[in-house]
């Protein structure tokens, strides 16, 4: 048998924890396949509904994973590994991916790893992808979702350490929180910082939390807007029409600040300042412009990720995988799934 660093390891992953139904196949760290199928439904109901999620799961996942395995030009023999995502998320939405997954590795005699969604964003940097570097450990991991906002100080594959979360809002809500005050649809965080390009980031001050430590606060802000908006909608009717641009930019603004204190605080404190992001928010490119200008400014040195690696997709769920298939840290036939899940 050749020796683990020359075999070619194949992993499926499935990833199932809120609205997206992802599979992919990895070989060792190189994605063959990643599939997304995104559940468009919930955008007539301006959020996540969890019933529809799981059903839409449910419906998507055999062929999500068929079409995962033919894209990566093998067949379910070659599979060596399964990994699926244990939690954080929509109870519903997990159990889907996790039961699938299971059945798959008894039925196919290979094992299972169980994969904390959030360790997968920060992880998905191992992804082996031309023109993008790897970080060395350690390093920040600042994780920006619709459902977290994490410093984690990272120092190993399996050592990471949260230093600073949300009290509140994940950021990812505190931008699709705005986008409906503004009348903007379902997820809204995209479609603030596509007006915010247009727009005078400083036209509308608006105040930062006071927190903490690394800690984040974001619910202060989305009622700080509310106000904002309420306030100047009663003397113009216009007012969001025709300052659309202003008060996108002024918002990411605003957001990317209160980040961006709490990033150079965590390099303060640590010493470490290599910064990787992960996470759907990472796609902001406010966010991925400061942190480029960052490495001028203040010396650091930023890894942003592939951006179909930034929103939740199976393949980040796979490289986690791989690395714990060459520890052998397999999880057993009982493992279930979490909403909530130790770090
Ligand atoms: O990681 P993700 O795909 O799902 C969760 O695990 O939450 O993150 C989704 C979040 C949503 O809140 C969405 O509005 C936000 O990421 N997002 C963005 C951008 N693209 C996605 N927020 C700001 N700017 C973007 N370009
Ligand atoms: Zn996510």
């Amino acid at each position: 048998m050749p020796k683990m660093s020359e075999r070619k390891i194949y992993t499926l992953a499935i990833e199932s924890s809120c609205d997206d139904t992802s599979a992919a196949v990895l070989c060792n760290d190189v994605v063959l396949s990643n599939i997304v199928a995104r559940q468009a439904i919930h955008e007539e109901y301006g959020g996540v509904v969890p019933e529809l999620a799981s059903r839409a799961h449910q419906q998507n996942i055999v062929p999500v994973v068929d079409v995962a395995i033919k894209k990566a030009g093998i067949t379910k023999k070659d599979l060596n590994c399964i990994a699926f995502t244990q939690g954080p998320g929509l109870m519903g939405s997990l159990l889907v991916g996790g039961s699938f997954a299971k059945s798959m590795s008894m039925a196919l005699d290979i094992p299972l790893v169980a994969v904390n969604h959030m360790k997968a964003h920060i992880l998905a940097h191992f992804i082996d992808e031309d023109g993008f570097d790897k970080p060395t450990f350690p390093f920040l991991a600042l994780t920006i979702s619709g459902g977290h906002t994490q410093i984690v100080k990272v120092n190993s594959f399996f050592d990471l350490e949260i230093i600073g979360e949300t009290t509140d809002d994940a950021v990812g809500e505190a931008f699709d929180k705005s986008a409906k005050i503004l009348g903007l649809p379902y997820p809204g965080g995209p479609l603030i910082d596509k007006f915010a390009q247009e727009g005078n980031p400083k036209a509308f001050p608006f105040t930062k939390p006071k927190v903490d430590g690394l800690n984040f606060s974001f619910s202060g802000l989305k009622t700080q807007i509310l106000y904002f908006i309420q306030k100047n909608a009663a003397e113009n009717p216009n007012f969001i029409e025709e300052n659309k641009a202003d008060i996108c930019a002024s918002i990411q603004y605003t957001i990317i600040n209160i980040l961006m204190d709490k990033l150079k605080l965590a390099v303060a404190e640590t010493g470490i300042n290599q910064i990787a992001i992960g996470g759907g928010v990472s796609a902001n490119s406010g966010i991925r412009t400061t942190l480029k200008e960052a490495e001028k400014k203040y010396g650091w040195k930023s890894y942003i990720p592939k951006f179909e690696y930034t929103t939740d997709n199976a393949a980040m769920i796979g490289i986690v995988g791989y690395y714990n298939f060459l520890e052998e840290n397999f999880s057993q036939a009982d493992v279930t799934s979490k909403a909530r899940i130790e770090f």
